[in-house]
């Protein structure tokens, strides 16, 4: 075929005969060479004429007011032009969301709460006014300190995600009582944080009462929208752009201060600002993931059939707002158990505010559940692989719902054939290599499907080629050539005929880059464009001026399914734990997914991989702890908080088995961001176990505590 003439539109490329731009292809990332080449322009990498840049203040208590605040040594630095607080920084209404509510009062809810900023004509001039600020404080006594049995502990009515905060079916107590084989186990997870290569940054400008942001977000239509509030100017009065966004993992999920603080300091000096947090303040200010501490009772007969499931899960809060890890929540997904009991607790404390990170709830829930399998089954003198298959059920078990689609059987088989589960030795610790006592641990991932309504806009161009426009996001996903794949397959024409526009405000609103819901929202969008697209052009030439489409996917993508819907995933592990000094090193780690279809096997294979990585990080590296006496998260750098470097990783396997699941999208995918991490950690907390024979129940399993 002739890459440059028209093709016919209308023909999906899948049913053609070269198939050259199908779904699924291995498309490079269309933005690759600008990101290495330095090119791409992030948020903070908008040169301005007469810009300014911003530096916060941080609170350095962990509960009370403020009562005073000294700039004069502050203003008196040469190049420092303001220094905005609760007493002068501009009157905005008051947010929804009050982990927004900067420089509105005098109180310190947590450390690190920002109660100034300083704008100064250079970085440094305001980093240095930022120091030169004195604060004075009354202080409260603050409470940091998560615990089982905390007396200002409550059941919540919702989790995250708007899923109840218990469920209940039949007699879970009497139930687990009366099994034959029982585990009742405690595990804990700590805080983790989301520490994005790009820290949250915005480039604020005012103009005749419009707004200008360049920001790291994961969705610019809902900066617009509570920009547009906080402010009070009409929608249309703000422009969000983000073009590149160097990942968020849910921590630009929403708006953060930054992008507030910009604004408020861009129209207080009638300069454009730039704020980029130092990485340091991200715990803070930006969520984080919150501790989990978990209490699984799994009751079940000699034949692993479980007859009682409860799974407890207390967390913290913070001050600010309510936020509720879901944690229990996946236990409602998984297996079979007439009795089931799934639930949380929450404790408001002095801590930073929590919020999204990679997965939450399924992560530390699904740590806590495959782990506890895992003991299960050595309880039983069961294979692992086996238990989790004579639990399948035939609906989902909370809801009764069919699944649209499930195979998690099947990526446990496949998984456990490529790995070569059939040669290990059950026995732990019953192979050594030297110093080194070397283990295997499989564990099952799960991800809900999440699709949210978008609007897509394409326009056919005189010269055969096809212009997309979405408000989409690519935080490092690849999601525009994803949606360029998409509409070039739904257009049949080579997917080098598509351009495509993502990342601002000025076009199509569409939803946030998180759930792992961006691909099939916008992608949903995209495709019924494009159809509609094709039915216009099917008769006719495309005419001199052009032809546009839109479509808005409000009541298709958000409409209610009578099925339950989720990725599955089997995560297999090999790891060699030195006996001297307490090492856990990851040598194999391998994935096999059901995500629906996979619509570009490269981008795929890296989210998934990413996962993967990111899950051996919790299982291995990551947690901070929180200060009790200081209220604050001790590890709040990457010298001490540690995500994995390239010698802390095997070459991670991926692979996927073919899923047609008619009940999805119309591209038939599932999401994929998240669900590389859920479970790796139980797999390699598995393995630990399985080569050394001791069980560590609190994450990261670091050589103390492996030892
Ligand atoms: Mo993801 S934590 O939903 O951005």
């Amino acid at each position: 075929m002739d890459a440059t003439a028209p093709s016919t539109p209308g023909v999906p490329v899948e049913r053609r005969e070269n198939g050259e731009s199908a779904l699924g292809a291995p498309v490079e990332r269309r933005e690759g060479r600008q990101k290495v080449t330095g090119t791409a322009r992030y948020a903070a990498e908008q040169p301005r004429p007469g810009r300014a840049h911003a530096w916060p203040v941080p609170a350095s208590v962990a509960r009370g007011r403020v009562t005073g605040i000294d700039t004069a040594a502050a203003l008196a630095l040469p190049g420092v032009l303001a220094v905005l607080s609760h007493e002068n920084a501009p009157r905005l209404s008051e947010p929804d969301d009050a982990m927004l509510a900067v420089l509105r009062d005098s109180r310190v809810p947590h450390r690190g709460w920002f109660v100034a900023l300083v704008v100064g004509e250079t970085l440094e001039a305001a980093r240095a006014g930022a120091a030169a600020v004195r604060v004075d404080y009354a202080v409260e006594d603050h409470d940091v300190t998560l615990t089982r049995d905390h007396p200002a502990a409550y059941a919540p009515e919702e989790a995250n995600g708007g899923y109840p905060g218990t469920r209940e079916h039949g007699d879970p107590e009497g139930a687990f009582a009366s099994a034959p084989v029982r585990v009742d186990v405690g595990y804990s997870v700590p805080p983790l944080h989301n520490h994005p290569m790009e820290p949250h940054a915005t480039t604020a400008e005012w103009q005749d009462g419009r707004l200008t942001v360049h920001t790291s977000t994961q969705g610019a239509t809902t900066v617009r929208a509570v920009l547009a509030g906080l402010f009070g100017v009409p929608e249309d009065h703000v422009t969000v752009h983000a073009e590149h966004v160097g990942g968020g993992f849910g921590s630009k999920g929403t708006p953060r201060p930054d992008v507030v603080l910009a604004a408020m300091a861009a129209r207080h000096t009638g300069r454009p600002v730039t704020l980029a947090l130092p990485r340091r303040f991200l715990p803070a200010v930006v969520g984080h993931r919150a501790p989990t501490l978990h209490r699984l009772r799994l009751g079940a007969r000699p034949d692993g059939r479980l007859v009682s499931l409860i799974h407890e899960v207390t967390t913290h809060t913070s001050r600010v707002k309510e936020f509720v890890e879901q944690a229990a929540v996946p236990t409602r997904v998984m297996y079979a158990a007439p009795d089931s009991r799934t639930a949380h607790r929450v404790t408001p404390l002095d801590v930073p505010t929590p919020s999204w990170m990679r997965a939450p709830g399924e992560a530390p829930g699904m740590y806590a559940l495959e782990s506890a399998m895992d003991e299960l089954a050595g309880e039983l003198g069961m294979d692992p692989v086996e238990l989790r298959i004579v639990n399948e059920p035939d609906t989902e078990p909370d809801s009764g719902k069919p699944f649209s689609s499930r195979h998690l059987v099947e990526c446990l088989r496949e998984g456990a054939r490529r790995f070569g589960w059939d040669r290990r030795d059950p026995r732990p610790g019953s192979r050594a290599e030297g110093p080194l006592l070397v283990g295997s641990g499989v564990a099952a991932a799960m991800y809900p499907v999440m699709a949210q309504p978008s609007t897509a806009a394409v326009r056919a161009l005189s010269d055969g080629n096809f212009l997309v426009r979405i408000n989409a996001t690519d935080i490092g996903t690849g999601a525009r050539t994803v949606l360029a794949q998409i509409a070039a397959d739904r257009l049949a024409v080579p997917v080098d005929r598509v351009r495509i526009e993502v990342g601002s405000t000025d076009l199509p609103a569409a939803s946030l880059a998180g759930g792992s819901s961006g691909t099939a929202s916008w992608g949903w969008a995209v495709h019924e464009a494009c159809a509609r697209l094709a039915e216009r052009l099917a008769g006719g030439p495309v005419p001199a001026e052009g032809l546009e489409v839109r479509a808005d996917t409000a009541g298709q993508a958000d409409a209610d399914s009578p099925y339950a819907r989720h990725a599955f995933g089997a995560h297999f592990a090999e790891v060699a734990v030195d006996t001297v000094t307490g090492e856990t090193r990851v040598r194999r780690l391998l994935g096999v997914y059901a995500a629906g279809r996979i619509l570009n096997s490269r981008t795929a294979r890296s989210q998934f991989v990413g996962g993967m990585t990111m899950g051996l990080g919790m299982a291995l590296t990551e947690g901070s702890t929180m200060d009790a006496a200081f209220g604050d998260f001790t590890e709040s750098d990457l010298a001490s908080y540690h995500v994995p470097a390239h010698a802390d990783v095997p070459d991670i396997e991926a692979h996927w088995i073919d899923e047609d699941d008619p009940h999805l999208n119309p591209m038939g995918s599932k999401g994929i961001g998240e669900i590389g991490i859920v479970g790796t950690a139980a797999a390699i907390g598995n393995a630990v176990f399985h080569a050394t024979g001791t069980r560590v129940r609190e994450l990261p399993l670091t050589p103390d505590r492996v030892l």
